[in-house]
């Protein structure tokens, strides 16, 4: 079976889970913070403060920002469901707008016309680990006073315009998920720039507690959204071999590109060509009037696993009725057409040329 994903982890992580064992350090211990550091050190120094997922990270950020005092976020409508589900948790107003077709994200014209000022804000997404145009956005957060939410929960090791994608912005989130690039089994991360935003984040992070030992008190509305030392255990057998990782996953990525491109009757979204793209996924746009689910299955038959690759929001019965800036048309071609193929970093080559020649027939090329 080619799987759409199978994180590889070596046994030296059993040998970072025997001193757990041996002295029951389960959770608060030294490997979280051991990890958060590794992980700064490729953010550019950011703050990095680690959670149980990507979806507590957007959860602990959109609270943040809540308590900033923005109230109101401009959302792409191919927005990863818990993401959005989390903003209106905690009392976010959310206005859908539609992706563009190449990179898959927020264009910054879809800024045009949104209300300046602190209680307004906007998230953007790195779709697939495509970067998104972030240099374009951070101007337009300053010139709007904007403050803006990166979701670059596929996006770690992407770059754009050679800056790390998770940097830019005033929060920014890693998802360390199995299908993510490196993971933690189930695993998150809130990248700040600010040192107050990230104790802030600590602080929610661990049930709203401050101080220490016996003088703590609980000062602000808490979660439990720890890492636990077992799953930063993971993490740090899969950082120590990150780099190549990702320069397997751009290989395989690029030679996709190629297969794809040559067969011609493919379309794949321009986005996995830019320099930076990190190969979280790669998706495709399967011709119009295609059964997706019919080339799904003759694909599983084939041994080839492939899903759908995400959702348009507005089509999802939890978020009926958000309002939007205009036609949701590219989020809605992508909803309707996308097929994500599998990608990880134990394929090979040949599985790659395997997926495409099944993917060929199945289409009834
Ligand atoms: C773009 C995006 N954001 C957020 C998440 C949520 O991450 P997690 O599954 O770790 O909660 C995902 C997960 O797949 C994602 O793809």
């Amino acid at each position: 079976m080619i799987r759409l994903a199978h994180p590889a982890l070596s046994e030296d992580v059993l040998e970072r889970l025997r001193p757990l064992l041996a002295n029951g350090m389960l959770t608060s211990g030294r490997l979280v913070g051991e990890l958060e550091d590794l992980l700064s050190a490729q953010v550019q120094g950011r703050e990095v403060v680690l959670v149980s997922s990507g979806t507590t990270a957007a959860l602990l950020g959109f609270q943040i920002l809540y308590d900033l005092g923005v109230r109101h976020l401009l959302i792409p409508d191919f927005t990863f469901p818990s993401v959005a589900a989390s903003a209106l948790r905690v009392g976010l107003k959310l206005t859908l707008t539609d992706i563009d077709a190449h990179l898959l994200s927020m264009p910054p014209e879809a800024l045009d016309g949104w209300p300046a000022g602190p209680e307004y804000g906007f998230l953007s997404i790195d779709q697939f680990g495509i970067p998104g145009p972030n240099e374009a956005l951070r101007q337009r957060a300053l010139t709007g006073g904007w403050r803006w939410f990166e979701d670059a929960a596929c996006a770690q090791g992407s770059t754009s315009d050679s800056v790390p994608c998770g940097t830019r912005a005033t929060v920014s989130i890693f998802s360390f998920h199995p299908r993510k690039v490196m993971t933690t089994a189930e695993g998150g991360a809130l990248i700040l720039e600010d040192p107050e935003l990230a104790r802030q984040a600590r602080e929610l992070r661990s049930l709203g507690l401050t101080g220490q030992g016996l003088d703590r008190n609980f000062t602000s509305l808490g979660y439990n959204a720890r890492l636990s030392e077992v799953h930063a255990a993971l993490g740090l057998d899969h950082i120590t071999r990150l780099e190549a990782m990702l320069q397997t996953r751009r290989d395989l990525g690029m030679h996709y590109l190629k297969l794809l491109n040559e067969w011609g009757e493919i379309a794949v979204p321009g986005g996995f060509g830019v320099p930076g793209a990190n190969f979280q996924s790669m998706v495709v746009l399967l011709p119009p009037g295609i059964d997706r689910g019919a080339v799904a299955r003759e694909l599983l038959q084939r041994g080839i696993e492939s899903t759908l690759p995400g959702f348009a929001i507005h089509t999802q019965p939890a978020f009926a009725g958000l309002p939007r800036t205009g036609p949701l048309v590219h989020s809605h071609t992508l909803h309707d057409r996308g097929l994500a193929l599998p990608l990880h970093d134990g394929m090979s080559a040949q599985d790659v040329a395997t997926v495409v020649a099944g993917l060929r027939e199945a289409v009834g090329d």
